[in-house]
C-alpha cells in the first residue's frame, strides 16, 4: 500500500473515501463547516438529524455528497475533546481503519492529524493509523482452497491531509517498513506445525538474507551443535523427526561497521506437545505459536532492513520441536548445556530454556551490545500479565527501562517483574546444578532466572510474550507483537 500526504484544500481534493474527525457536541469543527458549506448543509443535517454521536470509535459513512469531490465522506467519532488522548487517539485508528477497509474505495484522504495530541507528535499519529490499516488489511488465507480473495480490501493508498509546517516523510517510511515487518511475524506465526518446521524457518531466514544485501544468514545443523556442546537444546529436539536447526541473521546497517550488535534471541519451538510431560489436547492446536519469539526477531529484522536503520543487529533463533517419544527427554534426565552446566530436567514441558540456554551461551561470541531474547516461555505470564502487557525481566535497569519506553512510544507494552535471588533458589536440584522448572510459584520469574544463569557476562533483557503473541477465540491468530516495540526500541537506540 502506498501512503502520500497533501496539503491542498479538503473541499476541492477528489478522493475515494474523505476521513473527518468529529468531537462529540453539535458544534461543527472550521474543518467541517468548510465542507458543510460546500455541500450547502448536508453534513450539517446529517449531524443534526442522524444517530452519530461523535462518541469515539463510533463512524458514520456519507455516500457521494452533494458538492464535495469526495465518492465517501467518513465521519469518525473522537469522543469529547479534552478527552483527546493517546488511548482514545488508538480506538479511533482503529475504528477508522475497519470502516474505511469495509467499503470499496481505492484511495482515500485523513484529516485526522490536525487534531494534535498532547503528548505525540503527528509523526506518531501517523505511524498509529498506518499500523490500524495494517492489522485491518492482515488476511491468511495462503492454505484456504477457495475464495482465497474474496474478501481483499479494495485500498490502495492512503493519505494524510497535513498542515503547513508538518513533515511525516520519516514516519511514513518507518511505518511501512513496521508494517512489512508485522506482516512477516504475522505469516510465519500462523503458519501451521507441519509446514513452519525448525528447516522452513532456516528457509525463510535464507531468503531474508537474498531479500536484503545487509542481511547475512547462516545455518548451523545437529552436528555443529553436537560440536558446539549445546546438549540442552539438542535434548528436546532429540524427540522429534524434524531436525533442529539455530539459524543466525546479521543486519549491518550503513555506517554500523563499528558498532558491537544488538543481539536477538527467539525462542522457535515450531511446536510444542509439551513432550513426555505432555500438555492436555485442548487448545493444543494453539502451540504452534511457541516460535512465535523467533517470528518477532524474522519481522524486526525485516523492518529494520526495510527502513534501513543505522545499526548493527544479529538476530539468532533457535528452532525445535517438543514432541514424546521414545528417545524424548524424560523427567529427572540430566544434561549438560554448552555453558558446562548441568540441568536436572523435571518437566519436559519447560523446553524453551533449554533452547534460549545453549542459544544465549553461544551468542557471547558476538560481543553484543546488549542481548534481548523474546519467548512464548510461560503460561505463568499470561495469568499474571493477561493479553495486554509481556513481561519484561532482566539484569540491566538501564536496558529495562529504554524498553519499557519504547513500549510506552510504540503502544506495545511491558511490564517489569522482579529478578530477585531470592526466586532463584526455587531451581535447586539435588543432582544437578539446577533443575528446569521452579515449582508452581512466580513461574515467569523462575523461568526469567533459569535464563539469567545464562547471561551473566552481558547486558540482558527477557520478554516473555506468552500472553501478546497471539489472539485464542474467534479471532484467533498472531498479533505481530512485539516487533512494533522491538522496532521503536532500535530506532530509539539508532538515534532517529
Ligand atoms: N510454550 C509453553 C508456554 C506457554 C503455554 C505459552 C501456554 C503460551 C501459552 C512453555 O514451553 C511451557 O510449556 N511452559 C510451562 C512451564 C512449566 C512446565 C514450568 C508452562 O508454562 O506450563
Ligand atoms: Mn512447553
Ligand atoms: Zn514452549
Amino acid at each position: 500500500m502506498q501512503f502520500f500526504t497533501s496539503r491542498s484544500a479538503l473541499s476541492n481534493t477528489a478522493t475515494d473515501c474523505l476521513i473527518i474527525g468529529v468531537f462529540e457536541g453539535k458544534k461543527l469543527s472550521p474543518v467541517l463547516n468548510e465542507l458543510d458549506k460546500a455541500s450547502q448543509g448536508q453534513i450539517g443535517r446529517s449531524l443534526k438529524g442522524g444517530d452519530f454521536t461523535g462518541a469515539s470509535g463510533e463512524t458514520q459513512l456519507l455516500s457521494a455528497p452533494t458538492g464535495l469531490p469526495c465518492a465517501r465522506l467518513l465521519l469518525v467519532g473522537c469522543g469529547k475533546k479534552k478527552e483527546w488522548d493517546v488511548p482514545t487517539f488508538g480506538k479511533v485508528a482503529k475504528a477508522t481503519a475497519k470502516a474505511l477497509l469495509a467499503t470499496r474505495a481505492e484511495n482515500a484522504l485523513c484529516d485526522l492529524l490536525s487534531q494534535p495530541l498532547k503528548s505525540r507528535d503527528p509523526q506518531w499519529m501517523a505511524r498509529q493509523l498506518i499500523e490500524a490499516l495494517g492489522h485491518a488489511r492482515y488476511r491468511f488465507n495462503q492454505l484456504k482452497s477457495q475464495n482465497k480473495d474474496d474478501k481483499a480490501p479494495a485500498l490502495k493508498s492512503f493519505g494524510f491531509h497535513l498542515g503547513e509546517d508538518v513533515d511525516i516523510e520519516q514516519a511514513l517510511v518507518q511505518a511501512s517498513a513496521i508494517n512489512a515487518g508485522i506482516q512477516l511475524c504475522k505469516d510465519l506465526s500462523n503458519l501451521p506445525g507441519n509446514i513452519c518446521t525448525p528447516s522452513y524457518l532456516a528457509d525463510q531466514a535464507v531468503a531474508l538474507g537474498k531479500q536484503f544485501k545487509t542481511i547475512k544468514t547462516s545455518i548451523l545443523d545437529e552436528k555443529e551443535m553436537e560440536k558446539l556442546g549445546m546438549g540442552a537444546l539438542l535434548s528436546v529436539s532429540r524427540g522429534s523427526r524434524q531436525p533442529a536447526r539455530l539459524i543466525v541473521m546479521e543486519y549491518r546497517g550503513p555506517g554500523s561497521q563499528k558498532d558491537k550488535p544488538v543481539v536477538l534471541v527467539g525462542k522457535g519451538l515450531t511446536f510444542d506437545a509439551g513432550g513426555i510431560s505432555i500438555k492436555p489436547a485442548a487448545g493444543m492446536d494453539e502451540m504452534k505459536y511457541d516460535m512465535c519469539g523467533s517470528a518477532s526477531v524474522f519481522g524486526t529484522l525485516r523492518a529494520i532492513a526495510e527502513m534501513k536503520l543505522p545499526i548493527h543487529v544479529v538476530g539468532v533463533v533457535p528452532s525445535s520441536e517438543n514432541l514424546p517419544d521414545g528417545d524424548a527427554n524424560k523427567p529427572g534426565d540430566i544434561v549438560t548445556s554448552m555453558s558446562g552446566q548441568t540441568i536436572e530436567i523435571l518437566n519436559t514441558d519447560a523446553e524453551g530454556r533449554l533452547l534460549l540456554c545453549d542459544a544465549l551461551t553461544y551468542v557471547k561470541r558476538f560481543d553484543p551490545a546488549e542481548v534481548i531474547d523474546i519467548a512464548t516461555l510461560t503460561g505463568a505470564c499470561i495469568i499474571a500479565l493477561g493479553n495486554h502487557a509481556a513481561g519484561l525481566l532482566g539484569n540491566d535497569e538501564a536496558l529495562c527501562q529504554s524498553l519499557i519506553a519504547a513500549g510506552q512510544q510504540s503502544g506495545d507494552r511491558v511490564w517489569q517483574l522482579p529478578l530477585w535471588p531470592e526466586y532463584d533458589e526455587q531451581l535447586k536440584s539435588n543432582f544437578a546444578d539446577m533443575a528446569n522448572v521452579g515449582g508452581r510459584e512466580a513461574g515467569t520469574v523462575t523461568a526469567a532466572c533459569f535464563l539469567a544463569r545464562y547471561t551473566k557476562e552481558y547486558r540482558w533483557a527477557h520478554l516473555d510474550i506468552a500472553g501478546t503473541a497471539w489472539k485464542s477465540g474467534a479471532d484467533k491468530g498472531a498479533t505481530g507483537r512485539p516487533v512494533p516495540l522491538l522496532t521503536q526500541y532500535l530506532i530509539q537506540r539508532a538515534g532517529q
